[in-house]
């Protein structure tokens, strides 16, 4: 599927919009349209309802160690600074970036390779050099690297080496070359020598992927957004919109058991905005400064923690499929032992093959982590770090004269839980699943979009562009045209409308060919398309027409709307 053709159908029928669009834009913010919203809000439906209001607590789900009762909340976006101190946010959130001493862009230090790959200067590079793979070995050619530095080089990496000086860029790889005849070079290679003005100071250098300049070496940079409450805007008054959902649970688990009478095993759901000040929001939405969250923290008892872990991995890798993802695209894919945060004891990620991603490569939907009791014990104690036994103790700091302090104290709050049959008291472990709602939405999206051929009304076969969304998911689930303005055909099928919209998000169209009417709604992915006809007059019948498969049936005026309700059910 091609990525770009998918962009330009989201903003041309309103799905998504660029954030103010009419000032230029604003890098890592988007709007979604009046198709979007409906989008998006049947996505965080579906999933309140499959994961909360509509979760049987009566019964052991399959997998499941033993039946579970499921609660939501709605929390703050700004919370009392300590939680991200607690959480680990406040010093470990951060991600590694590198500027650009030419063109003073920011790179994350662990994208700019794959920038690289990406951007045009280093495409028509490679393409001079007839290299097709990044990773083969190469035979250099002075000649036509010069040319390109001269002519498409200095309209597109204007500040690479080769291209500001490239006769001193060039002798050190003449220098090395001769030295080592059998100097092994690929495309990355060369284009670290061609970016290396003084080899002998600085080393071979990265190019910027944006205009081949210098890059700093990687500094941390913290994603949390920062903001003060109160009119004086002190050291004490910082605060953060926070970067996960998920510490609204942790901090609220007290007032959750008290206030219902919820037991161990049982899961507080929370969907809402967060905010990460990405360093290279990129891919569309995929990687967004304010996105939402869609996050379940479920406490259990540490000696059944595993089996929940496989259980939620297992219930959310359904839950994508249920809603038409095919398993073929997605991957649960475990993490490695160094790839898991500090406190985990396992994370798998559920991935979906985005069609910005080379072949086989693939992109986090969401990612299900066994976190211990990590999270209520730092709200409890202080922010918690491995030890060299690799348990979780107290971070400590030592100050002047020797005595040591928890560098972050924690809220001194009981959030233990007693056992009320056994009498045991613990803290309990957690299993979170933490799902994106604007991935799940950019995957429904980019799964949805299909090209085919279709008569027209004059029956030629035209390219038919159609978004195929699961019924539950579609913006509109029902349109209703009169094939005509008069002889009342308007009024019926507006009876019809109104009837539709009581149960669900319904579309009335009378403007212009009824195939074109049938086109347009294709690509918003309405299910369903109803027809008043002439034959309607008659026999109090119309035409419902199947999106995917184009097949028409007639029904019964009176029968439609709950025909339709099955069908989108
Ligand atoms: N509480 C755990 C947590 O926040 P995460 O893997 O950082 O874990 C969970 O985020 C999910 O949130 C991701 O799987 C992804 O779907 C979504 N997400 C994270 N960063 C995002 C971003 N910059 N833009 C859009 N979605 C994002």
């Amino acid at each position: 599927m091609d990525m770009d053709k998918l962009v330009s159908l989201c903003k041309r029928r309103g799905f998504l919009f660029q954030s103010s669009e009419i000032y230029g834009g604003l890098n890592g913010f988007w709007d979604y349209g009046p198709l979007g919203v409906e989008l998006k809000r049947n996505i965080k439906e579906a999933w309140w309802q499959d994961m909360v209001r509509g979760h049987d607590e009566l019964v052991t789900p399959p997998g499941a160690p033993s039946a579970y009762e499921m609660t939501g909340l709605d929390s703050t976006i700004i919370m009392h600074p300590q939680v991200w101190k607690c959480s680990g946010h406040y010093d470990l959130f951060h991600d590694w970036m590198q500027t650009c001493r030419q063109c003073k862009r920011l790179v994350r230090a662990d994208h700019v390779w794959n920038m690289i790959k990406e951007a045009p200067w280093a495409l028509s590079f490679a393409e001079t050099l007839e290299v097709t793979n990044w990773g083969d070995k190469l035979r250099f050619n002075s000649l036509r690297t010069l040319q390109w530095a001269k002519n498409k080089g200095r309209k597109t990496a204007p500040n690479l080496a080769i291209v500001r000086n490239p006769e001193v860029t060039l002798s050190w790889l003449s220098e090395d070359l001769e030295n080592n005849p059998n100097l092994d070079l690929d495309l990355p290679t060369l284009l670290q020598y061609m970016a290396t003005e003084q080899k002998a100071q600085t080393g071979l250098q990265t190019p910027c992927p944006h205009c081949g300049g210098d890059l700093t070496e990687p500094r941390e940079f913290n994603l949390m957004f920062e903001t003060h409450t109160g009119a004086v805007q002190t050291e004490e008054s910082k605060t953060f919109l926070r970067p996960e959902t998920a510490q609204g649970i942790f901090v609220n688990f007290k007032n959750v058991l008290d206030s219902t009478r919820v037991k161990v095993p049982f899961g507080i759901a929370q969907m809402g905005k967060s905010f990460r000040n990405e360093i290279t929001p990129r891919n569309f939405t995929f990687r967004s400064r304010e996105f939402e969250q869609m996050e379940i923290e479920f406490f259990c008892h540490p000696s059944e923690s595993r089996q929940w872990y496989q259980y939620w991995r297992d219930r959310r890798w359904r839950w994508y499929q249920d809603l038409g993802i095919p398993e073929g695209r997605l991957r649960l894919r475990e993490h490695d032992k160094d790839e898991l945060s500090h406190y985990s004891v396992g994370t798998a990620d559920i991935e979906y093959g985005f069609p910005f991603l080379a072949e086989n490569e693939y992109g986090e939907l969401e990612g299900i982590a066994h976190r211990g009791d990590f999270d209520l014990r730092s709200h409890m104690e202080g922010k918690l770090v491995k030890n060299a036994e690799g348990c979780l103790e107290v971070e400590m700091v030592e100050e002047e004269g020797g005595k040591k302090r928890p560098k972050w104290k924690g809220s001194g709050r009981d959030l233990t839980y007693r056992d009320e049959a056994t009498n045991e008291r613990y803290t309990p472990h957690v299993i979170e699943p933490s799902a994106g709602a604007d991935r799940a939405t950019l995957a429904f999206l980019c799964e949805a979009y299909h090209e085919d051929q279709a008569p027209d009304e004059k029956g030629e076969m035209q390219t038919r562009v159609v978004m195929k969304f699961h019924p539950r998911i579609a913006p509109v689930k029902a349109a209703v045209f009169p094939l005509v303005k008069k002889d009342g055909m308007p009024e019926i099928a507006q009876d019809i409308y109104r009837g539709l919209k009581k149960k669900f998000s319904a579309f009335y169209d009378e403007k212009g060919a009824v195939g074109r009417r049938y086109r347009r709604q294709d690509e918003a992915g309405t299910p369903y398309c109803i027809t008043v006809d002439g034959q309607t007059l008659q026999d109090k019948t119309v035409t419902i027409r199947d999106r995917d498969t184009l097949e028409q049936w007639r029904v019964k005026v009176d029968d439609v709307v709950e025909e339709i309700s099955q069908r989108v059910s």
